[in-house]
């Protein structure tokens, strides 16, 4: 457990006096902003104590000067249907385009993949520069992510408790339920919930909110390792190496060695990480965070979402799917059979794993750059043959079925393709690694909600009768 370091005071509130500057999207980070005096890069917390005071200087100014604009109409329709549409959340991070897919602090994946520092020349981003990019708004130094993955070794750490919680669950207990588990047992050392009892001033609760949730994102490498190899290995999780970055560690803790596995870590950690807010996952720990439950408890409960098969568990269910159609069909099957067993699947009531979203309109940007990373590096594995040529035909049927409306591919139809060629092919297991890299997106929020004292979330609902009585003709 890590003990709050000091500040350092910036003044930048006194400077303000109320007049937001607004941040740039992203900001480009000015050789002051990074480095101390003598030469050594600047911290992350350091660095996100000089930004919240011009945050909040710019929230304060939104609110005072459009808090009584209107965002848009809200019809019965939306709030029978699962409020699609409603425009009711405040989210930094990224804010996700019906066409465009999403931008994490307007930066789109492939431009995140060119300017994040990476860890081989040209290779993938890391998650600690994704982390960082999302919490500051700035994209960081090699420097920078660097003391990242030294900090998040360094908190990683479990306490004894929870890998013996871990080592006697049923090898039966789905991964998922273990992972959640294993988060909410981590709450006995949340600093959030002791400073809360011993009572704190409200300005204090990011910095609680922000050491809760780094020393719970440096964990979750080793639960989610051992989960992997409690369920479905020897239950040996080899050890944490402080030298190796986030995803190397997890790759590593896992058993995979080949280093573009380690590049696949990469990319996956960054591009599951954050879909603006009203998913299930992200809505689900803001909204539990907003009762000032901690951030252990919030993202536990956001990981049950996780779980659902609609949300996070697609991308197990694609892969089970896939290679239920290849047993059907074979791997040289043709268009016309693919087709066949895709409209089966419609007729028998099922979702086609993998197609469709509640905001996407067009094939999704993470699904596109996951095929890059197959074409480049497995382009003849037959399952990615077999996962192109879904591509091809799927988008078709779900049209000419007419129901979705959007036909196009998510992120959950490519991932399980690409785990399953380097070996990792307990398709249980996939949204544990959706749930590593769901935190550096929700928990980052977290940090940005108490800093800018959200409060306790609490929308109106109405009953059916009272609906029709407000719009009962006199
Ligand atoms: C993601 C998903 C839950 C979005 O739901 P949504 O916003 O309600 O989607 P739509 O508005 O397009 O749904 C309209 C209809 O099309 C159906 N539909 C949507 N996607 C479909 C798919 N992939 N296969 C078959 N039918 C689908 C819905 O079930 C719904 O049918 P209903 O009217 O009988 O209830 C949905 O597309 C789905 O179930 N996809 C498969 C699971 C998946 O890949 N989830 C991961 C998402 S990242």
């Amino acid at each position: 457990m890590s003990a709050l370091r000091p500040l350092v005071s910036t003044g930048l509130m006194g400077r303000l006096s109320g007049v937001a500057r607004p941040m740039a999207r992203p900001v480009a980070a000015t050789l002051g902003s990074r480095m101390h005096s003598t030469g050594t890069p600047k911290g992350l917390k350091e660095r996100l104590a000089e930004i919240i005071p011009e945050k909040q200087a710019e929230v304060k100014q939104t609110k005072q000067e459009l808090g009584d604009k209107s965002l848009g109409e809200v019809t019965v329709n939306m709030a029978y249907g699962g409020m699609r549409g409603i425009k009711g959340l405040v989210w930094e991070g990224s804010v996700l385009d019906a066409e465009e897919g999403i931008r994490f602090r307007g930066m789109t994946i492939p431009e995140c993949q060119k300017r994040l520092p990476a860890a081989i020349d040209g290779g993938e981003p890391l998650p600690e520069g994704l982390f960082w990019l999302l919490v500051t708004g700035e994209v960081p130094t090699k420097e920078q992510v660097k003391l990242v993955s030294e900090e998040w070794a360094a908190r990683s750490k479990l306490p004894k408790f929870v890998e013996e919680l871990l080592d006697n669950c049923p090898r039966t207990l789905h991964p998922m339920s273990q992972f959640s588990m294993a988060v909410t047992a981590l709450q006995h050392d949340s600093l959030f919930a002791k400073a809360y009892q011993s009572g704190i001033n409200k300005t204090e609760y990011w910095q609680y909110t922000y050491e809760d949730s780094m020393n719970l994102i440096a964990k979750l490498v080793p639960v989610a390792a051992r989960i992997y190899r409690n369920v479905f290995k020897d239950g040996k999780v080899p050890a944490l190496d402080a030298s190796k970055d986030y995803s190397a560690n997890l790759a590593h803790m896992l058993g995979f060695q080949e280093p573009t596995f380690v590049e696949l870590m990469r990319l996956y950690l960054t591009i599951h990480s954050d879909h603006e807010g009203g998913n299930v996952s992200a809505h689900t720990t803001h909204l539990v965070g907003s009762a000032l439950s901690d951030p252990y408890l919030s993202f536990a409960a956001g990981l049950n979402g996780l779980a659902g098969p609609l949300h996070g568990l697609a991308n197990q269910e694609v892969l089970r799917w896939t290679m239920k159609m290849r047993d059907a069909i074979g791997t040289d099957a043709t268009d016309e059979q693919v087709k066949e067993y895709v409209w089966n699947t419609l007729h028998s009531g099922q979702v086609v794993p993998g197609y469709g979203h509640a905001v996407l309109r067009r094939t999704d940007p993470r699904y596109s750059c996951q095929r890059e990373f197959a074409l480049k590096h497995l382009p003849t594995d037959p399952m990615f043959k077999l996962v192109s040529q879904l591509y091809n035909i799927v988008p078709g049927v779900l049209t000419e079925h007419g129901k979705t409306k959007n036909p196009w591919p998510n992120v959950d139809a490519h991932s399980g393709v690409l785990l399953q060629h380097y070996g990792l092919v307990e398709q249980d297991y996939y949204t544990v690694l959706f749930g590593v890299s769901r935190a550096l997106g929700v928990l980052s929020q977290l940090i940005w909600d108490r800093a800018l004292s959200m409060p306790l979330e609490r929308p109106k609902s109405l009953s059916t009768d009272h609906i029709r009585r407000m719009f009962k003709k006199a």
